[in-house]
């Protein structure tokens, strides 16, 4: 800055230097020659001086600057911090292996679902009191979040043929009161299998595999009867929790005629069955998380354990 200050006093536009040759048109030829051959000469000296301080100044501050901030390459770097994948997403990939083991293929569907997928093709019609097991977060009616991954049974159905083994895990809302084992959205893994002559057999056989497979021999998992309207018979599925009894890892059953039927297929010919299961309930277990929210928590004192 001051350098600039310094040529605009004397060789700017209204500068001294520049006020005397100007001042040269008064001078006599004679003294117009040598004034004006000095000033020529002065004017190129300046001009000289003021580029070379102007390059030295920069120099300096290069110089400077690299030894401000100078790296030391011989300091131990920095470690890079990783991260791990999210307790949730760890035991949905056990899952999914686990099934992926068996034959199933894994498929994905919409968050947001339509009341028809949702409810209508599970045999539960409008009015029926059924809906109530389902707290659901409406949208624009008939518009929903999918209150579970069942409705995927049907949309798969609808566009394939049998035979059907699928998995499909997926995140899932309701509309209900947090507590220890219950969020407001969590994630389902939905199982369908169909074909010709599959028995009660084949999903007991099944999930009793999934289970050794996720817990190992020693655990007890325990079926009772239970209702769901899309199956038939219906069960529900426990495995032993340590101290406080049986907690339910999933519903499952033999897939009702009637969603057989109201996606074209003759349940005469095919049969077939169905589960739902909730991963973080199955993680809380594995891994003795006493309360489901800590999973939406955000909370790194929690994630870090995994
Ligand atoms: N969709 C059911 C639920 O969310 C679980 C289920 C799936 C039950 C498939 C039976 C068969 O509660």
């Amino acid at each position: 800055d001051e350098l600039e200050q310094w040529r605009v006093r004397i060789l700017g536009r209204r500068g001294e230097l520049t006020g005397i040759l100007r001042g040269l048109a008064q001078l006599d030829l004679e003294e117009r020659r040598q004034v004006g051959a000095l000033g020529n000469q002065a004017k190129a000296a300046l001009e000289e001086g003021l580029e070379k301080r102007g390059r030295d100044i920069s120099e300096a501050r290069l110089a400077q600057v690299a030894d401000l901030e100078r790296i030391d390459v011989t300091l131990p770097g920095r470690p890079v911090a990783t991260g791990r994948l999210h307790p949730t997403t760890q035991v949905l990939r056990e899952i999914t292996d686990a099934f992926v083991a068996m034959g199933f293929s894994i498929v994905e569907g919409p968050e947001v679902e339509w009341d028809h997928y949702n409810f209508e093709m599970l045999n539960i019609p409008q009015g029926h009191p059924a809906r109530d097991m389902w707290n659901t977060l409406w949208g624009q009616r008939p518009m929903l979040l999918r209150t579970h991954t069942s409705p995927m049974q049907a949309r798969v159905m609808e566009s394939v043929q049998p035979p059907v083994r699928v998995i499909v895990p997926g995140k899932c809302y309701r509309y209900e009161a947090t507590d220890a084992t219950h969020e407001w959205h969590f994630y389902q893994v939905e199982g369908l299998a169909v074909d010709e002559g599959i028995t009660f057999a084949d999903l007991k056989g099944t999930l009793y595999e999934f289970a050794r497979r996720l817990f190992g021999t020693e655990r007890k998992v325990r079926f009772r009867c239970d209702y769901f309207p899309f199956v038939e018979p219906g069960v529900d599925i426990c495995r032993i929790c340590r101290g406080s009894g049986w907690i339910e890892i999933m519903g499952a059953g033999m897939v009702h005629p009637r969603v057989l039927a109201g996606v074209g297929y003759d349940p005469e010919k095919y049969t077939g069955f169905a589960f739902g299961l909730g991963p973080e309930r199955i993680a809380m277990l594995k891994y003795g998380i006493d309360d489901i929210r800590h999973f939406y928590s955000n909370d790194l004192r929690f994630l870090r354990q995994f």
